[in-house]
């Protein structure tokens, strides 16, 4: 066999570990079950790393069955629980974290999670052991997917309690800013604010800091005989408590802020997030299996498709701009 052939050879899997790593989210213990169940399918040895790549530094890895994932599908949060790890983003870190998957027999691993944990899967991945991303954040904030694992339950969730401070608004006559998750991304206020038909919705990627305009927009819209004025706050931008009190004073209405906080990264997951995470899971194993490392899953185009690692992480996504302007002309 020439050199050539060599490499082009798939490295043989036999055992695949997965992990979930980064903030938690819906739909993640169906991931978990897909590529537990494929895996098994596929005749490999499963493995489950707990708490991320702290877990695996840790040496917290258990072998996992088709028991292993009973009853979850529908199950908030992770079975394999989650963390963040500053030790792995150092070389030190990683060569450390592949020395232990050799030393558990792990070939390949799947990495669930944001684009931080993309880069700790691309780190393993140049060390020897193969590693595939699936897409998992709340947020929607992976630039080489239009779904993540999460997001849907998140802004379903987030929409009904919108929905309940609207009531209460009303009845009370009360302008409601009402603060959204999503990092430095406004994609969970963005839907949320035409889900909910917000007067006004703020994203980190458009908001201009004018609050003169927001505070005559709330009055204008008091005298056009609106009961209420619903403002949906982006994370990225923040200072709710403080923007309810200047509009307060500045137009007499009285104005409460509410932040949604971590009960949009809790609940049972969608139909969307079990049946896209199910897919996805399902889809990582396959590739291993082929022989492929450093990629990661995504829906892009109505298609489950798949990216090089690094080209993914050097895509750009933002905020759908046809979807931020109605949200300012449908009010
Ligand atoms: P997310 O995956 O949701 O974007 P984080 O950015 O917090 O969440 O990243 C999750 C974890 O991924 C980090 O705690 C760290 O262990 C790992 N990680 C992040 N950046 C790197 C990096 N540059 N190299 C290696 N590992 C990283
Ligand atoms: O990335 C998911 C997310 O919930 C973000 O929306 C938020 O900024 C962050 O995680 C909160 O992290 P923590 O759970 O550490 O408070």
């Amino acid at each position: 066999m020439d050199m050539e052939d060599e490499q082009t050879m798939a490295k043989e899997i036999n055992t695949i570990g997965v992990l979930t790593s980064g903030g938690d989210a819906p739909g993640m213990n169906a991931a978990i079950r897909a590529v537990v169940r494929q895996g098994l399918f596929r005749g490999k040895r499963m493995k489950g790393i707990k708490r991320g790549f702290a877990g695996l530094l840790n040496e917290e890895i258990v072998d996992m069955d088709a028991k292993s994932v009973s009853d979850t599908i529908s199950r908030g949060g992770t079975i394999l629980q989650t963390a963040r790890c500053l030790e792995f983003v150092t070389a030190e870190g990683q060569e450390k974290g592949a020395g232990i998957c050799e030393k558990h027999g792990i070939d390949a691993v799947v990495v669930i999670g944001g684009d931080g944990s993309f880069q700790g899967a691309q780190k393993l991945s140049s060390l020897g052991i193969n590693t595939i991303g699936v897409p998992g954040t709340i947020d929607l904030d992976i630039a080489c997917t239009d779904y993540t694992i999460g997001f849907d339950t998140a802004i379903n969730t987030a929409m009904q309690a919108i929905d309940k401070v609207r009531d209460t608004s009303t009845s009370h006559e009360r302008c409601s800013i009402i603060e959204v998750m999503g990092r430095g991304a406004g994609h969970i206020a963005l839907w949320c604010g035409l889900a909910n038909g917000a007067e006004e919705v703020l994203l980190p990627e458009k908001f201009d800091h004018d609050e003169q305009r927001l505070i005559n927009q709330v009055k204008n819209a008091r005298q056009l005989g609106k009961q209420h004025y619903i403002i949906i706050n982006a994370e990225g931008i923040g200072d709710s408590q403080g923007m309810a009190k200047r509009i307060e004073e500045a137009t007499g209405i009285e104005t409460r802020a509410t932040i949604l906080g971590h009960m949009q990264r809790g609940g049972s997951p969608t139909c969307k997030d079990r049946v896209y995470a199910t897919t996805m899971g399902a889809m990582a194993v396959d590739l291993l299996c082929e022989g492929q490392s450093n990629r990661v899953v995504a829906h892009s185009g109505g298609e489950f498709v798949d990216f090089d690692i690094n080209e993914a992480l050097g895509m750009h996504k933002d905020v759908n701009d046809f979807m931020y302007r109605i949200s300012r002309s449908l009010v």
